[in-house]
């Protein structure tokens, strides 16, 4: 079974997308909490709870417990993705009548707790666990709770109760963001170390001050510690979680508050505030922008892949891409299935198969069972039939499907069905066969049409950039429309691996940011573009905004 990567990841922007259509109509609400809870409801919803759209009462069903109600746009959001109400209720946020509440309300479908008042969910979760008991039935619990939420007496009464009743069918969730409403939680009332000066960056340098899951620890529960943005690290977080019995557990999720939108990034301002309607279609475009860094380990070490696995999760790598390539397909032989099943135990970093195979209809089967998590075919050898078959197949096992085409190919006609939920296409930008080659320039122009196409048909997926990408072209890609990055000679023939990796980002970035002044100045002017610029208040990404814009001649 794969990860549901993609899936997850187009889950989770459509719930962030929905998060400022809400709150920018409502005026109000809290976009901040709400995206730093993003990944962990996102996988929550597609890998774990146990529902039921049209019987949301249905009495087996997991329970899932927002104690830190505020962060409502964030559930409802979710709700809606899931299928529990239309997309278009959530313009109702906060009006009278409405079912969607500033907090969550039982009125609300898929709303178990009336959340708000903070530090009582935890509690609540201990009664629905314990009634489960007597009755015996089986089904989970998941609570989030805030950090700023953790200032409350109760939490850590509760801590105890569910310890002393070894309530094992609760899963809490802690979403470490170190902020709450007026400041930072460390300065406020530290659960790790008080934080003094200004810099939460302090806070995240140094894991020998992280304190809250000793915490924890101490009241006897099961504590899990995971970068709370990382799908594959959440997914088995929870999955361990699940399995132990005995003791509650709890996932110290360390999260950044506002995190996908720049602006709102690690901002306290941003805990209960809306954005407003000039502002929202630059947000919107750039939570469209999100992007991976995926370095291809045949790039590296051929005799030693264990190893190459290693640096690129050392080096901060989004997922890993596998070059699978069989000697007929393309001249040159790499590995295949059976590498990749000993190299899933080394981490759980999703693995992205690109398969330069011939017939892969035929083996499909064996990389899923390797344990992939995307796998990419190529249209030069398949048709409807064979593509319908491996595209079932994989979505059946939870495993992302993409599609390539050759630097010669076109999109072909009968991909067309597939392009609305077909979840990656890699337009290749070298022949395949080989890493180190250079990019074919006229790739550029092919994206121009291939984009068009894609349009066209409603694609949703990502679009992966593969061969020959380097830090000079990168941008540019971008800016064709690739979101995921492989690098193979770029990235991995590299010694210092997290720091190219922390370019292949910066140059990306420094492009996302031009498009999205771009986009301000269309929509506003200079006037527009200085107030988006002047929102960017934390760290230095307002000094390199301004530095584009005098670029631009947009100030
Ligand atoms: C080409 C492969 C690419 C390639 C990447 O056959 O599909 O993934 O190895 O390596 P670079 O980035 O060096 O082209
Ligand atoms: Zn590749």
């Amino acid at each position: 079974m794969g990860l549901n990567y993609y899936k997850i990841k187009k889950h989770i922007r459509k719930a962030r997308k929905l998060v400022i259509k809400s709150t920018t109509v409502a005026a109000s609400g809290h976009p901040g909490g709400s995206f730093s809870m993003a990944e962990i409801m996102g996988v929550l919803f597609n890998n774990y709870l146990h529902f039921d759209t049209k019987n949301p009462l249905w009495e087996d069903r997991d329970r899932l417990v927002l104690s830190k109600g505020h962060a409502s746009p964030g559930l409802f959001s979710n709700l809606a993705v899931a299928g529990y109400f239309d997309e278009s209720e959530m313009e109702t946020l906060r009006k009278f009548g409405s079912r969607l509440q500033g907090h969550p309300d039982l009125k609300c479908p898929g709303v178990e707790f009336c959340g708000g008042s903070l530090g009582i969910g935890l509690s609540f979760s201990i009664g629905i666990a314990l009634a489960a008991r007597i009755n015996g039935k089986n089904h989970r619990i998941f609570t989030i709770i805030g950090d700023g939420e953790s200032n409350e007496g109760q939490v850590w009464e509760a801590a105890m109760t569910a310890a002393k009743y070894k309530v094992d069918t609760i899963t809490a969730i802690l979403d470490r963001n170190f902020i709450q409403q007026d400041s930072y939680t460390e300065k406020i009332m530290p659960l790790d170390e008080q934080l003094t000066g200004d810099d939460l960056s302090e806070m995240w340098k140094d894991a020998s001050r992280w304190k809250t899951g000793d915490k924890w620890r101490s009241f006897g529960w099961n504590v899990i510690e995971i970068d709370g943005h990382r799908i594959e690290q959440l997914d088995k977080a929870i999955s361990q979680a699940i399995a132990t019995k005995g003791a509650p557990s709890i996932i110290v999720a360390r999260t950044i508050k506002g995190k996908g939108v720049e602006h709102m990034e690690d901002n306290p301002k941003w805990h209960g505030k809306a954005p407003d309607h000039e502002i929202a279609p630059i947000i919107d475009l750039e939570l469209d922008c999100q992007f991976m860094i995926a370095p291809s380990i045949i790039a590296g070490d051929m005799t030693n892949l264990e190893n190459e696995v290693k640096r690129c999760v050392n080096g901060r790598a989004d997922y890993i891409h596998l070059d699978v390539m069989d000697g007929q397909f393309v001249p040159n032989k790499t590995f295949d299935h059976t590498k990749i099943n000993e190299l899933r135990p080394i981490t759980e970093i999703p693995f992205d198969a690109h398969l330069m195979i011939n017939e892969p209809v035929k083996h499909v089967r064996d990389y899923i069972d390797a344990g992939s998590d995307i796998i990419t075919v190529h249209a030069e050898v398949c048709n409807e039939s064979s593509f319908g078959e491996i595209y079932d197949t994989l979505k059946q096992n939870q495993v992302s499907v993409g599609l390539a085409i050759n630097p010669d190919t076109e999109l072909p006609d009968w991909s067309f069905k597939f392009i609305p939920t077909l979840d990656q296409l890699i337009v290749m930008s070298v022949v395949p066969g080989k890493s180190g080659q250079k990019y074919i320039e006229s790739t550029h122009e092919k994206m121009t049409r291939v984009v068009s196409k894609l349009n066209e048909h409603k694609f949703q997926g990502y679009i992966e950039a593969d061969g020959g990408v380097t830090l000079e072209n990168a941008g540019a890609c971008f800016a064709d429309g690739a979101r995921a990055f492989v690098g193979g000679s770029a990235i991995i023939g590299q010694s210092d691996i997290r720091g190219v990796i922390r370019e292949f980002r910066d140059v990306i970035l420094h492009t996302r940011r031009r498009m999205l002044l771009q986009k301000a100045n269309d929509l506003g002017g200079s006037e527009l573009v200085n107030r988006w610029i002047d929102l960017h208040s934390i760290g230095k990404k307002k000094d390199e905004l301004i530095r584009i814009a005098k670029e631009l001649e947009h100030t």
